[in-house]
């Protein structure tokens, strides 16, 4: 500890005198418009606030590192995942997905799972969540889902009439209504649940081949559930659980770890498999497509500074490497576009700046210019233009997708089955957990006021399940 603390400085850094009561005209006088120091600190906390995130909105995050335990260099060419033993800086993000910054964090909704790897070839962003699956299957229906699971807009409430009326219209969302009103809708901690790309995506090896991909965290802590009233307690009496759970196990050098496992499908298999292989809404059955292992991410230290870190964290799915890419699923094409819009809008427009978001393994080299808070060199002498003469950063034509392998076929239209994995989750779980279910479910359309809009929801469950119709039924839900 120092003998005299440092002095005070205004923003500007010129030292402050007076930081308990303001500079008044004499004494007991107004006080005076010339006191920059009060006007500064005033004026300061009334910005201190930026939008939050639109979903996702209360998180906890933290470092770490993702080490390759395995030889996947025939599925992918990215650099990161090239030699057992490899290393890369990690920073992740766990959130629940509805309700505000300030909200509690034992509720029934999905977690976010969002983590970026600081790679030199770049970041890469696998922004997942805790399911395998999601609720629809076409971006261009989020903002309505979100709509129905957010606040109402006249009562201010969430309202179980709004999220059940979009369901009755969503039979696609039956195979993710399962699973949420599952046991696993409840996660006991962010470090006991596990991890999922939830979409497919498109390896590229070094050969050019692709296989498509879906990719698995998981944890090592062990899969562990909240019961629903334990749930209900913890929101009301420790709302921040899960955000202290993460915070104190890192402190306390419990550090939390999780095996990355991918499941592979070869390319030409796509236009074969019985369900959609692009389809958010379905899972591939480890049988056909079994679980081979990539390496671990352990989360081993905590933010310096919440907003700095996690606040002004900004994943985007539309942050791949070179190895890693896009499939023709239209979820997850939508949010290609979504997360920069969104950033550019919350952060600003040089939000990749920021030292948590910017790249630490390489150097951005790019023409963008200016725009608001450019505080960087902002490219210095280089120049802003390409074609140049200059020596500017040129594109690497060797990384191009060749010949033969740079479409992304859309596989054979299919007839669309929005009920079978649903019902398979459903006749997967044993008896208590299936009563666990009907009482979630049941409790929850027991809000619902229309009958029709219920009658409309079971008979989802009941096209997945008779039982389970049947059940709901008889619990008059
Ligand atoms: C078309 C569908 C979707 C759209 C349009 C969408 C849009 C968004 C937007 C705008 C944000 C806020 C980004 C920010 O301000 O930084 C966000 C956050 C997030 N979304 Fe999505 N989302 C979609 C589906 C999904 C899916 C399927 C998943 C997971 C599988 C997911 C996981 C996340 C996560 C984890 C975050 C929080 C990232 C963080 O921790 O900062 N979203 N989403």
């Amino acid at each position: 500890m120092r003998d005299r603390p440092e002095t005070l400085t205004t923003e500007a850094g010129a030292p402050v005198a007076q930081d308990d009561i303001s500079r008044t005209a004499g004494v007991g006088g107004p006080t005076l418009l010339e006191d920059h120091h009060l006007l500064e600190k005033l004026a300061r906390f009334n910005r201190e606030r930026i939008p939050e995130r639109v979903v996702h909105a209360r998180g906890a995050g933290a470092f770490g590192f993702f080490e390759v335990t395995a030889d996947v260099s025939r599925w992918t060419r990215a650099a990161f995942l090239q030699g057992v033993g490899t290393r890369t800086e990690v920073f992740a993000r766990f959130s629940t997905v509805a309700l505000e910054a300030g909200s509690a964090d034992c509720v029934r909704d999905p977690r976010g799972f969002a983590v970026k790897f600081y790679t030199r070839e770049g970041n890469y962003d696998l922004v997942g969540n805790n399911t395998p699956i999601f609720f629809i299957r076409d971006a261009i229906r989020f903002p309505d889902f979100i709509h129905s699971q957010k606040r109402d807009p006249v009562t201010h409430l969430q309202s179980a009439d709004n999220a059940w009326a979009f369901f009755a219209g969503t039979p696609e969302a039956t195979h993710q209504m399962v699973w949420l009103h599952g046991d696993r809708g409840l996660p006991r901690s962010y470090r006991h649940m596990d991890g999922f790309g939830t979409h497919t995506f498109r390896w590229t090896n070094a050969a050019g081949e692709g296989f498509w991909v879906k990719i698995h965290l998981k944890t090592a802590q062990g899969i562990a559930c909240l019961p629903p009233a334990e749930a209900v307690r913890l929101a009301g009496e420790a709302p921040d659980h899960h955000h202290a759970d993460l915070y104190d196990a890192i402190d306390r050098g419990d550090v939390p770890s999780w095996t990355m496992k991918v499941q592979v499908m070869p390319e030409a298999d796509a236009a074969g498999t019985a369900y959609d292989p692009f389809d958010a809404t379905k899972i591939w059955p480890y049988a056909d497509y079994p679980l081979h292992e990539v390496g671990r991410l352990v989360l081993d230290r905590n933010p310096a500074n919440y907003f700095a870190e996690v606040e002004q964290a900004a994943f985007n799915p539309a942050h791949f490497v070179p190895g890693i890419g896009p499939s023709p699923d239209r979820l997850l094409q939508g949010r290609l576009f979504a997360y920069g819009d969104a950033q550019r809008y919350r952060l600003g427009v040089n939000h990749t700046l920021l030292p948590v978001n910017a790249p630490r393994g390489t150097v951005a080299r790019t023409y963008a210019r200016d725009g608001a808070m450019r505080y960087d060199g902002n490219g210095g002498g280089g120049p802003n233009f390409r074609p140049n003469d200059r020596g500017g950063p040129e594109p690497d034509a060797s990384l191009a997708v060749p010949a033969g392998h740079d479409v992304s076929p859309r596989p054979a239209a299919r007839t669309v089955d929005d009920f079978s994995q649903a019902g398979a989750l459903y006749r997967l779980m044993d008896e208590g957990a299936r009563q666990r279910l009907v009482e979630a479910l049941a409790g929850s359309l027991g809000h619902v006021s229309s009958a029709a809009v219920r009658e409309a929801c079971i008979g989802h469950f009941r096209a997945a399940d008779a039982e389970l119709g049947a059940r709901l039924d008889a619990l008059g839900a």
